[in-house]
C-alpha cells in the first residue's frame, strides 16, 4: 500500500490549498480554460499560466504566494487517451511563489521542495520508501547543473533515492518567447510523476534561456493522477471523479466498463473535456478552439458506435443544460453527416462490387471514394474504415495514405486560397501536382550531386502535367548531363526513399545544411523535408512548406522533356512524371 489514507478527489482539493493557505498562501480561484490576453496558445495548459507576468513583474501579483487548482486542457496526446492515463482534460494543483529574492515574502527551492515533501509523507502519508525525486543534470546543455536543489534533497529526511535527469524531464517552460522557465525537481511514487516543481530562474529570450534577475516557484500536480493513487487504483477513469460518467455509460449502452475500456475511457473524458470547454464558453465550429470541441464530441460519438450507442446519448454524459445543448447539436449534425455518408457508402460498395465482380479481391474502395466520403459527406476517415470493416469491403492498399495527402493539400489550399497562392509555386492541390512537387525537391538535390554545389532553385511552377524548374549554371546541359540526371532521380524513386517532415527555426534548419531559397519568406519556424535512409545522410533536405508524398516509391518515372536558358546563367529544366 502506498498509504492507508483514502481521499476523495474533493478532500484532496482542499487538503492541498489549505496546506498552502496556512504558509501565507492566497488562494485564487481557476482561470477560464481560454487565456486571457494569451494569443499564443489555444487553451490553458498549465497552472502558471494566468501568472506568467508576475514572474517578471511580481509588484502586479495580488500577493507573492499563491496556490490554485487549475482546470486544464491538454491535446497533445490525444491518441493516447484510451489507455489508463492520459486524459485531454485535468486539473493542476499548483503553488507559485513571485519576485524572489527582492519580494518580502517570496520562497524559492529549498521551501518548494520542503513543503512538497511534508506533503506527500505527512499529509497524505505516502510511504516514503516508495518516494524517489529527480533534479536538473544535463552535460550538453549550457543550463548548469542544479546543485542547489540536490543539495536540499540530500538534506531531506527519509528521502533516499536521487536521480538526476536530463533537459528534455527536468527543465520546464512554456516555451514561447518572454517565458519563464528553469530547471525542476520532481516528486515520483512507484515511478510515476506526481509532481513537479519548476524553479523560474531563466527566461527565454531570442531562442536562449538567459538568466533572470528574479526568480519563481511553478508547481504542477495532476489531480486525476494523484486521486488514482490515493485510491488505490492504477486507473484514472476508476477514481471517484469519473464514478457518475462511467456508471451512466455502463447503462446507457448495456455494456460494461471491464470490457470495453477503451471505448468508455475516448468517451468519458472526451465529453468530460468538451463539456469544461462549453462551460468556458467554447462553441463548436470549423476553427480554433471550437474545431477542438468539435473533434472530441464526434470522436465521442464514433466511440460510442462501438459500444452500440447508435442514437443520440452525449446529453445523458452531463447535468449542465449549456453542455447538453450544444452537445446534442453537435450530434445531430454529426449523425445527419454520418446517414448520408452510410448511404453513399452502400452506393460506392455497390458500384465497386458491379465494376470489379469477376474478382473478389477486387472489391475494393480507392482513395478517390474515400476523400468524396470525407470532402462531401463529410466522413471522418476512421469511420469509413470502421464501416467497411462492418460491411466486410476492403479498402485498397496504400488509399488511406494516399487520402491523406489529398486532405492535406486540400487543407492547404483552402488556407491559401485568401491569398491566391498554392505552397511551393504550385498550380493546385491534385495528387499529380503534388507528385511533380516532391520530384523536383529530387531534382534539385540530383543537379547538386552532378553538376556542383553551388546550384540553387532559382524558380519554379508546377501543374498536374509538369514541373518546370529553374536554376543557375552557366551552360546548357549536355544529352549524358540530363541522361545522368534522369537515371539518379529514378534510382532514388526505385529506392522508395522515406519522407520525414520536421519543424525547427530558421537557423536549426540551416546549421542541419538544408538547402531553400527565398529565404526571407520563411517565418520563425519552417518546415524541412528530408528525402532518404533514416541513420544515413539523406539524399535531399530542403526548407519548404509541402505538399509531399508519403514515400517517393509513388512517383513513377521521371524523364526531362525539355533543357532550355531561362535568362542569363540561370537554365530551365521541364520534366514530367510518366
Ligand atoms: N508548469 C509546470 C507543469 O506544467 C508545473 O508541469
Amino acid at each position: 500500500m502506498i498509504t492507508s489514507k483514502h481521499l476523495s478527489a474533493d478532500e484532496l482539493r482542499e487538503k492541498f490549498l489549505n496546506f498552502f493557505e496556512s504558509r501565507g498562501h492566497k488562494i485564487l480561484p481557476s482561470s477560464s480554460l481560454l487565456p486571457e490576453n494569451d494569443p499564443s496558445v489555444l487553451f490553458t495548459t498549465a497552472g502558471m499560466q494566468q501568472f506568467k507576468r508576475f514572474y517578471l513583474f511580481p509588484e502586479e501579483a495580488p500577493s507573492v504566494r499563491i496556490a490554485t487548482c487549475q482546470k486544464c486542457v491538454r491535446t497533445g496526446d490525444i491518441d493516447e487517451v484510451g489507455d489508463q492515463t492520459h486524459l485531454t482534460f485535468f486539473e493542476m494543483l499548483g503553488n507559485f511563489s513571485f519576485g524572489y529574492p527582492r519580494e518580502k515574502g517570496s520562497y524559492f527551492k529549498k521551501e518548494a521542495i520542503e513543503w512538497a515533501w511534508e506533503f506527500l509523507t505527512k499529509e497524505l502519508e505516502i510511504d516514503k520508501s516508495r518516494i524517489y525525486a529527480t533534479y536538473f543534470k544535463d552535460d550538453a546543455k549550457e543550463v548548469p547543473e542544479d546543485k542547489e536543489s540536490l543539495a536540499i534533497l540530500q538534506q531531506v529526511e527519509g528521502l533516499d533515492d536521487i536521480r538526476p535527469q536530463g533537459f528534455g524531464d527536468n527543465f520546464w517552460s512554456l516555451g514561447t518567447e518572454g517565458s519563464p522557465g528553469g530547471p525542476t525537481v520532481e516528486f515520483y511514487v512507484d515511478g510515476v510523476e506526481v509532481w513537479n516543481l519548476v524553479f523560474n530562474e531563466f527566461v527565454l529570450k531570442n531562442g536562449t534561456y538567459e538568466p533572470s534577475e528574479l526568480k519563481g516557484i511553478d508547481t504542477g500536480m495532476g489531480l486525476e493522477r494523484l486521486t488514482a493513487m490515493m485510491q488505490g487504483k492504477s486507473d484514472v477513469f476508476q477514481t471517484d471523479l469519473f464514478d457518475a460518467i462511467i456508471s451512466k455509460i455502463e447503462e446507457i449502452s448495456g455494456k460494461k466498463y471491464d470490457e470495453n475500456q477503451k471505448e468508455f475511457r475516448i468517451i468519458a473524458d472526451h465529453i468530460r473535456s468538451a463539456a469544461a470547454m462549453i462551460a468556458d464558453g467554447v462553441l463548436p465550429s470549423n476553427k480554433d478552439q471550437g474545431y477542438v470541441l468539435r473533434r472530441l464530441i464526434r470522436r465521442a460519438i464514433v466511440q460510442g458506435r462501438r459500444i452500440g450507442l447508435y442514437d443520440n446519448f452525449t446529453d445523458q454524459l452531463t447535468d449542465n443544460d449549456l453542455v447538453r445543448t450544444e452537445t446534442s447539436k453537435e450530434e445531430l449534425k454529426f449523425r445527419t453527416t454520418l446517414e448520408k455518408g452510410m448511404r453513399q457508402f452502400d452506393i460506392i460498395s455497390g458500384m465497386t462490387v458491379r465494376k470489379n465482380d469477376e474478382h473478389w479481391s477486387k472489391y475494393e474502395i480507392d482513395a478517390n471514394q474515400l476523400f468524396d466520403l470525407y470532402q462531401t459527406y463529410g466522413m471522418p476517415i476512421e469511420v469509413t474504415a470502421e464501416i467497411a470493416l462492418e460491411k466486410d469491403i476492403p479498402i485498397k492498399e496504400g488509399a488511406i495514405g494516399l487520402f491523406e495527402v489529398m486532405k492535406k493539400n486540400h487543407q492547404q489550399k483552402s488556407r491559401t486560397a485568401s491569398s491566391g497562392m498554392f505552397k511551393g509555386g504550385l498550380a493546385d492541390n491534385k495528387v499529380e501536382t503534388t507528385r511533380l512537387h516532391t520530384a523536383a525537391h529530387l531534382l534539385l538535390a540530383a543537379l547538386r550531386d552532378l553538376l556542383s554545389e553551388d546550384i540553387e532553385q532559382k524558380g519554379s511552377n508546377i501543374t498536374e502535367e509538369r514541373l518546370r524548374f529553374d536554376f543557375n549554371y552557366p551552360s546548357k546541359l549536355t544529352d549524358e548531363q540530363i541522361k545522368e540526371i534522369e537515371d539518379l532521380v529514378n534510382q532514388k524513386i526505385s529506392e522508395a526513399l522515406p519522407i520525414k517532415m520536421q519543424e525547427m527555426s530558421l537557423d536549426e534548419a540551416k546549421t542541419s545544411g538544408a538547402t531553400g531559397s527565398f529565404h526571407d519568406r520563411y517565418g520563425d519556424k519552417v518546415k524541412i523535408f528530408t528525402i532518404g535512409k533514416e541513420g544515413e545522410q539523406p539524399f535531399s533536405r530542403e526548407i519548404c512548406g509541402g505538399p509531399h508524398v508519403e514515400n517517393i516509391s509513388q512517383l513513377g518515372q521521371f524523364k526531362i522533356i525539355k533543357e532550355e536558358s531561362s535568362s542569363a546563367g540561370v537554365r530551365r529544366i521541364k520534366a514530367i512524371l510518366q
